[in-house]
């Protein structure tokens, strides 16, 4: 198929490209690069020996998205492009529902005016708020502490809306957990702008030298052993996912976590990085996180019996890649 992937020079974007090139599908990528760069679409092309369509426009430009599906035959959407840093959409509501909202909007219209019906949308498990865990497809969603989170939950109201009026729409709404590692090559992976929000790629920068130490967010939660505790998810798992998702469309709107299932907490994820790469991540534990809640795992069953998929890489796996790109990788000072 000729799939249309938003935002697909990013982390999860990009690697999801590796994945549906290798199953033999055409990739027509569109991104604005505010947030990735050129030079990862490169990598995709050459971990995959297979070429892809790239077009520099941003996902709000209605206009710019009608010639793409004017220029190509396009039979289903993938849409990763949005803001994604939870403390940041505090700090700038307007601009991440203006960002994710309009661009959610607009795809889906388009798709509508060209009778693109296969779409499959980058949610999150933020969306399920301080719910009991395991987080279930079928349990109703609580407010999220964050703006980030709220305008992943209205566009999923806006899929489901438009689901309802359009009957020929297939749609996947899949919830990430927490995506960590890079693709096995260390040739592309997560490399945040700026101090990391995020444990893994602050925990890599630490073993580089880069950051002192690691501060841990508070280690009086009710869990195993105080700290807070995250259903990490392979990268190359989580793209692997969206192809399954994808291959096994159909009719309506179908909802899918895609996590490992299990949790693991702050001090579990340091141990499992220190011992699999042999490394010393020094820690400070400091105060909580504000939003931040105790546990956070996926019940998996639901994409495991409808799409055949499940996560197969272990943390030790996640640990070892994410490493391995953080030594590979150069900073590369980017003229914005
Ligand atoms: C994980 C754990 C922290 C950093 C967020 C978004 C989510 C998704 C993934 C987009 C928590 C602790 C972290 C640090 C720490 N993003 N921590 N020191 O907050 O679960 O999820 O990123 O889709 O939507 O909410 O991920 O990696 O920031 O935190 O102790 O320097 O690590 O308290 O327990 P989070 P995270």
């Amino acid at each position: 198929m000729n799939i249309l992937v938003t935002g697909g020079a990013g982390y999860i974007g990009s690697h999801t490209c590796v994945s549906l090139l290798e199953a033999g599908h055409s990739v027509i990528v569109i991104d604005n690069l505010n947030n990735s760069n050129l030079e990862t679409l490169e990598k995709v092309k050459q971990l995959t020996n297979k070429d892809l369509t790239f077009y520099q426009m941003d996902a709000t430009n209605e206009a710019a998205i009608d010639q793409v599906f004017l220029n190509h035959k396009i039979d289903g959407v993938i849409h990763f492009a949005g803001y994604k840093a939870v403390g940041e959409s505090v700090k700038k509501p307007l601009e991440y529902y203006q960002n994710n909202l309009v661009s959610t909007m607009v795809l889906t219209s388009a798709c509508q005016r060209h009778g693109v019906n296969r779409i499959v949308f980058s949610s999150s498990a933020t969306v399920y708020g301080d719910n009991q865990v395991p987080f279930i497809e079928t349990m109703n969603l609580l407010p999220t502490t964050n703006p980030y989170g709220e305008s992943k939950t209205i566009s999923e109201r806006i899929l489901t809306d438009a689901a309802k009026a359009n009957t020929n729409f297939s749609i996947a709404l899949l919830r990430y957990f927490n995506p960590v590692g890079a693709h096995e090559s260390g040739l592309i992976g997560e490399a945040p702008n700026g101090i990391p929000n995020n444990l893994m790629p602050y925990v890599t920068q630490v073993a580089k030298g880069k950051r002192e130490k690691l501060n841990v967010f508070g280690n009086d939660y009710p869990t195993v052993d105080g700290t807070g505790v995250r259903d990490y998810i392979h990268v190359m798992d989580l793209a692997e996912g969206h192809v399954a998702a994808l291959e096994n469309l159909t009719e309506g709107v179908h909802i899918y976590n895609l996590g490992s299932g299990k949790g693991t907490s702050v001090f579990e994820l340091i141990h499992a990085f220190e011992e699999a790469n042999g490394v010393t991540i020094p820690y400070e534990i400091v105060d909580r996180r504000l939003g931040d809640i105790a546990a956070s795992y996926a019940d998996v069953s639901k994409a495991k019996l409808e799409l055949g998929w499940e996560a197969k890489r272990d943390i030790k796996a996640m640990c070892r890649d994410a490493w391995n790109f953080e030594k590979n990788y150069v900073e590369m000072t980017i003229a914005k």
